[in-house]
């Protein structure tokens, strides 16, 4: 079995550590399953993000969507990060997080009514609209409250970003944004729009990308967008290249930002804006780990099982996406190896899942395992299916850590539905 160490996940003396802090000792005092994050990973991947485009002028949003623990967002939004938000309940954990609303802008394919009035409320640096209906809606509201919006339009660059289906936005068949010649008509000629301003043209062509070229494609067209509608004296303030540069789960081959910047660097040199970038999975995916306890190993016929106390309701990835998780133990034993088992958990479905068919070390009863590169849709994506309470989340910071969401009571669970049964 191979044991993945980095420098923020790390073995010493057969015990894994985040940073400088036993995962055990943390499992022992917290639980499981329990979440546990390197700020060290997140503060670096954010100064290697900077570094990368530090000749041209850039912003760059978190998309919280990936991981919206409070002091997460904040670890970042401390160190100059803005963040992206992709709905109301993602803009109130922004707010108390205490992101400054001209560091805030506001995705998302279907924004209610309320959504947009908060939008425009709070004075977010912009909103993205990604249908005309929207872009009419926006006006409306603005007009009401005697505001000029500003507004940014979601472009579909019909791009393929040769990722999972359920992750890929760019292509003219996806949902997302508006087609190029849509949005070039709606900025130069669209009547009655009063009360918005455009002030720039965005993408997000998928998640889970790990090849530059698509993002070259994209830019390309995004960068000619916006050159043609110079053209046509409109002066956008920004271009919004969205996130999804791809992590390594396994040990597939992704790209360095650096190696991003200098591919797109060439086109973006040519636009006089600033330049914004939306990533969610590249600061928190490998920032986090998901600490699990062994139950029970069993074998039915002729396969073996590992059952955890930790569930698809926890970590969906691999049962909705059949992503893989890498799982190592957070101490090695020394017991037998090449050992092929399935990771499941305790829910009633097949479906659940961590890992199929994987080679380990042979675990006993009460062990505990890491599954790795778990800080990005995660937590996020958890729910309370079989009425089990979400995991607790721990912040590492060097030696030291801190609880930054407690597990889940029971009484969180049932909220207000006793009083009401009692109504
Ligand atoms: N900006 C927009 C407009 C987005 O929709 C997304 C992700 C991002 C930025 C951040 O993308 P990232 O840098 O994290 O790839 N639940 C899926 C991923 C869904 C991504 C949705 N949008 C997963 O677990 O793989």
């Amino acid at each position: 079995m191979e044991y993945f160490n980095s420098e923020y996940f790390i073995y010493k003396n057969n015990q894994l550590y985040c940073e400088d802090v036993s995962i055990e000792e943390i499992a022992k005092q917290f639980g499981t399953p329990t979440y546990i994050y390197s700020k060290k990973f997140l503060t670096d991947r954010y100064k290697e993000f900077e570094s990368a485009f530090k000749d041209i002028k850039h912003t760059i949003f978190f998309a919280c969507k990936s991981n919206f623990n409070l002091s997460v967002i904040r670890t970042l939004g401390n160190l100059g990060c803005g963040v992206d938000v992709n709905s109301e309940g993602e803009l109130f954990r922004a707010l108390k997080a205490g992101i400054k609303t001209n560091k805030i802008i506001f995705s998302g394919v279907g924004k209610t009514l309320n959504e947009i009035k908060l939008g425009l409320g709070n004075n977010l640096l912009m909103i993205k609209a990604e249908s005309l209906q929207e872009i009419k809606l926006i006006n409306e509201v603005a007009n009401s409250v005697g505001k000029i919006a500003p507004v940014a339009i979601r472009v579909n660059p019909d791009v393929d970003a040769d990722t999972h289906p359920y992750i890929s936005t760019g292509l003219a068949e996806n949902k997302f944004g508006i087609n190029t010649a849509e949005a070039f008509r709606i900025i130069t000629e669209e009547k009655g729009l009063a009360n918005i301003r455009f002030i720039g043209i965005d993408m997000h062509i998928g998640s889970q990308i790990t090849s530059v070229k698509p993002y070259v494609e994209a830019v390309a067209k995004l960068s000619d967008l916006y050159l043609k509608l110079q053209n046509a004296g409109i002066k956008l303030a920004h271009l919004d290249l969205g996130g999804g540069i791809g992590v390594s789960y396994k040990n597939e081959k992704t790209f360095k930002v650096a190696e991003l910047a200098e591919a797109i660097k060439p086109l973006l040199i040519k636009l006089d804006c600033d330049v914004f970038f939306e990533p969610g999975r590249f600061f928190t995916a490998n920032s986090g780990v998901l600490v699990a306890q062994v139950l029970y190993t069993k074998k039915n016929n002729d396969k073996n099982f590992i059952v955890v106390d930790t569930a698809m309701n926890d970590l969906l990835r691999p049962s909705i996406y059949g992503a893989y998780h890498h799982i190592q133990p957070v101490k090695i034993n020394g017991g037998r190896i090449n050992f092929t088992a399935d990771v499941v958990g305790p829910v009633c479905e097949s479906g659940d899942f961590l890992a199929k068919d994987r080679e380990f070390t042979e675990n006993k009863q009460n062990e505990y395992l890491a599954i790795m590169s778990a800080g990005a849709y995660g937590m996020v994506m958890a729910s309370n299916y079989n009425g089990r309470r979400r995991p607790a989340e721990v912040l590492v910071d060097g030696s030291s850590y801190k609880l930054v969401r407690s597990r889940e009571t029971f009484e969180h669970l049932i909220y207000d539905e006793e009083e009401l049964l009692n109504k």
